[in-house]
């Protein structure tokens, strides 16, 4: 067998035998700074949405205009459920892992709060916080629609869920489910209405360090999303 057959067949076997077991975050990635205060439970996902797939397809597009009015709670969860719900008994979710070891994280940003979504039990932790929202956007070269935005959710990953089956490779597998993660959360909220844009221009230490989060999570993305302002600007 070729060298590279081989790695593929490694691969392949591995995340047979792995595609099964769902990981959760490990506790060491949380320390003092992330406590939240409350958690939240969120209503069930909306399984049948108004648009087809293929017309949401058509009509996504990046949007930096917002209108500040804020989401409602149900529909953050239903952008969170499209990135990272549960969705069988096994823990399988919306978006594919390399095998199943869910390295994703994914936070949302408002102007008073900051969460996290817990695929389990499809529910948020939060805790409040007033000022992350308008420093976002120096932590993105200066793009204003980031801040303005009232909502800017966040993919970040910890690396060692993946590298723990795959090793070196786990970095790009890591930055691919992002890539499958941002897309799902895009075209939901097309499909809903809702203006959004993929950031990857931002120094990823710089909003690691504003979301205080722990060494060995990194952050890969951002999306602000909101209400979409009319095309005369208001
Ligand atoms: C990896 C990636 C990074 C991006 N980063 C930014 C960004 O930092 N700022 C921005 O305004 N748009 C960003 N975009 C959005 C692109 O500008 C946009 O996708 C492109 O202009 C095509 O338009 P469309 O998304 O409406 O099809 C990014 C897109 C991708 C895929």
């Amino acid at each position: 067998m070729k060298p590279m057959n081989r790695a593929l067949s490694a691969l392949v076997l591995v995340a047979v035998v792995t595609a099964g077991c769902v990981s959760s975050a490990p506790p060491e990635v949380m320390d003092e700074t992330q406590r939240f205060s409350e958690t939240i439970e969120l209503a069930e996902p909306e399984l049948s949405g108004s648009s087809s797939l293929e017309q949401t397809l058509e009509e996504r597009r990046s949007t930096r205009d917002f209108t500040a009015e804020e989401l409602p709670l149900d529909t953050l969860g239903q952008l969170f459920w499209a990135g990272q719900g549960i969705t069988d008994d096994a823990g399988h979710r919306t978006a594919p892992s390399a095998g199943a070891r869910y390295p994703i994280e994914l936070y949302a940003i408002s102007a008073s709060t900051f969460m996290h979504y817990l695929p389990e039990g499809h529910r948020v932790e939060q805790r409040t916080d007033t000022t992350t929202l308008s420093l976002l956007s120096a932590a993105a070269f200066q793009q204003g629609f980031v801040s303005d935005a009232p909502l800017v959710l966040v993919i970040t990953a910890v690396p060692a869920r993946t590298e723990a089956e795959y090793g070196a490779v786990a970095h790009d597998l890591v930055n691919r489910e992002a890539g499958h993660v941002a897309q799902n959360i895009l075209l939901q909220a097309t499909s809903l209405g809702l203006a959004a844009v993929p950031v990857g221009g931002f120094d990823p230490a710089e909003v690691a360090r504003l979301l205080a989060l722990a060494p060995g999570e990194d952050v890969l993305y951002l999306l602000p999303v909101g209400y979409p302002a009319a095309a005369d600007g208001s």
